[in-house]
Formats: C-alpha cells, structure tokens, sequence
C-alpha cells in the first residue's frame, strides 16, 4: 500500500507518518509513504529526522495548491491523508487569504487528482472548530456547521467540499474532526508549545480574557490512531469525531502548566480576548468508538507531562521559531 501523507513534516503529519513507518501489528506496513509539504513557517523537515534514511519514504516539497506537484505526489498513491493547512486560528484573524488558498483551494486540488489517480481512500483530516462554539452538551457529526473563524470556515468549506467529492463523483472520502491537540513538535505558537517554551526561559504567558474558554484535549498520539483507524476502516462519505476527553478551562490548563515547569501567577498576564473566541469546544466520539473500536490511550496528566519534557530536552528544536515568534 502506498500513502500520501500532506502536511507531513508539520506537527501532527509528521506524528503520523513517523507511526506509519513504524508499523503495528495490527495493519500491513506501507511499501511507500509520500509526503507532500510546502514547508511553510510550520512544517519542519527535521519531524521527519528519524525516519529520514527509511527508502520507503520521499519527500516532495511543493504546495498542495499546485496542480503538478500535487499530480507528481499522487502518482501510484492506494490512500490519501490530507493534514495539510494553514492552521493557526491567530493567524487567520489577522490574514484570511492564505487560508483560503491551502485549505479550499489546495483540497480542491487534492480531491481532483485523487479522482484521476483513483485512490482507495481520502483521508480529510478536520477539527472540532467547524462546529462552533457549545454551552451543554457534545456535538455529534450531524450538527450543523457554525464555524466562527476565518481559520474554521475554511476549513468547514473543505470539508463540504470533500463530502461534495464523494456524493458527486464516489471518490471514497472520510472526513475526522479532531479536538484541540498536543504534543511534542507541535510549532511555539499553540497554546501549550507557546506556555511550556516561554515559562521555560522565564518569560510571561499571555492569557486570553477570564480564561474560562474551554477545550476538549487530545494527545497527537492518540489524534493519528483514530485517524488511522478512519483511513483503514471508516465508511466513505462518514464523518468521524475524534476525542482526547479531557475537557480544561485555558485557566485550568495554565495552572498545570505553571506547576509542570516550577512557575506560578506571576508569569501570567492577562491580555484581551481573542476576537470571536469560542467559549467551548466539545465532541462526541460515540461514532468512532463504537464503529472503528476508538479509545484515547494517553491520559492527559501523562500526556502533558512528557510533552513539557519534551520541549525541556528538545530546545534546539524549538529555539530558533521561538525566537522569531518574538520578535514578529
Ligand atoms: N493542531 C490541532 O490542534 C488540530 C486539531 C484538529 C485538527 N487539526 C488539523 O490537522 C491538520 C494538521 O494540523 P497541525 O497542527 O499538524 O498543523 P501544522 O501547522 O503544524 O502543520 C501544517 C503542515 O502543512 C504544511 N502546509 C501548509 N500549507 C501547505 C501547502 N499549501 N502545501 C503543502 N503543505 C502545506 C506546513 O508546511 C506544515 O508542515 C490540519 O488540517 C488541522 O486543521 C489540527
């Protein structure tokens, strides 16, 4: 089986190629893994380091929005998993356009030619924030689409779009939607990354309004298992939640993280809200669990604690983006 991997040298694409080389016992290893990433401020060839002198793995460099690259990467290709996006709702806020560009435009071109190239599968790798924002409850799969960002309704256009592929043309798509992740390489401008390195040198947090805005927390371990799962045994044409179950206040998440790196209030200032700042995120991941056998693995204690290892062990990998988020 050949798979091509977009987005594969960012955070959670790396992760995933990393655990597809690796293999499991439970599925036949891949005979060639493509990755297809631009490289943006957020990808890293250095992800890929230890499996880089693996011979099934290639790199190309090009850009999802490119039809010849994305021809080129697709050539022979049995699976797609698309992780590939503009993916920093901050980001979107102070400049849309390229999230239109790779999120809509760059799926559309994905979509196209996994068509021409008659792929088994097409993995649409989503989020939670399609949904909106929920007060009660969990949102299953049927729930309309309310996204709220520039950065969600881009995604939640691809993610229609992707759909549209299957109805229109039976091109065998999956869309997941996964909840707020983390992890190890995830880049410094994320929420844990961002806290973990600055309480690291010593330096201020800034935390978004009272605090009180609420996610649902997932492991990027466990984000690429039931992504995996998904890509081996989802329905084409379903939509499948994916959940960490752990839900935080961001006030909630900074005292954990004030206490994992030795710090206390004092290195947190207030700043104002993020506009449009969803209250809550909340999934419900009955779909996945009871269809595909889906369970998160790593409880979030753990997971946090040996993700703030990570980055006290791994400076050299964040340092120099670190660096530039500071200056900017
Ligand atoms: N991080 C989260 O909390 C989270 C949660 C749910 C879903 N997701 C989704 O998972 C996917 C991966 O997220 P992530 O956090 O790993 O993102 P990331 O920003 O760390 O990585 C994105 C990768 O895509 C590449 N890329 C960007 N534009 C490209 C283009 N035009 N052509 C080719 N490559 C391009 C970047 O170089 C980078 O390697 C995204 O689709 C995101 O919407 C993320």
């Amino acid at each position: 089986m050949r798979v091509l991997v977009t987005g594969g040298a960012g955070f959670i694409g790396s992760h995933y190629t990393r655990r597809l080389l690796a293999g499991d016992s439970r599925s036949a290893a891949p005979s060639q893994v493509v990755v297809l990433d631009k490289l943006t401020y957020a990808g890293n060839a250095l992800n890929l380091d230890s499996v880089r002198a693996d011979p099934r793995l290639r790199l190309i460099v090009g850009d999802i929005c490119d039809p010849v690259a994305v021809q080129q990467a697709m050539r022979g290709i049995d699976v797609v998993v698309h992780f590939a996006a503009e993916s920093h709702v901050d980001r979107s806020i102070t400049g849309s356009g390229e999230f239109v560009r790779t999120n809509v435009m760059g799926t559309h071109t994905l979509l196209h030619a996994a068509l021409g190239a008659a792929v088994t599968r097409f993995v649409h790798v989503s989020t939670d924030e399609v949904y909106g924002s929920i007060e009660n409850g969990s949102w299953p799969e049927t729930h309309p689409l309310a996204p709220t960002s520039p950065y969600a309704a881009s995604k939640a256009a691809s993610d229609l779009l992707a759909l549209a592929f299957h109805r229109t043309y039976g091109l065998p798509v999956c869309v997941t939607r996964g909840s707020n992740t983390y992890g190890p390489y995830q880049y410094p401008e994320k929420v844990i990354p961002l806290f973990v390195t600055n309480l690291l040198r010593g330096r201020k947090v800034p935390l978004y309004g009272d605090g009180g805005n609420r996610r649902d927390w997932l492991h990027v371990d466990d984000h690429c298992a039931g992504v995996r799962l998904v890509a081996q045994r989802g329905t084409p044409g379903e939509i499948y939640n994916i959940g960490g179950g752990t839900e935080l206040s961001n006030r909630e998440l900074t005292t954990r993280l004030l206490s994992a790196t030795g710090a206390d209030w004092s290195s947190v200032q207030p700043v104002a809200d993020r506009m449009g700042h969803d209250r809550r995120y909340s999934v419900d991941t009955t779909k996945i669990r009871e269809e595909l056998g889906y369970a998160p693995a790593i409880p979030f204690p753990r997971g946090l604690a040996a993700t703030v290892d990570w980055y006290r062990q791994n400076r050299q990998w964040w340092s120099p983006a670190s660096d530039a988020l500071s200056r900017a």
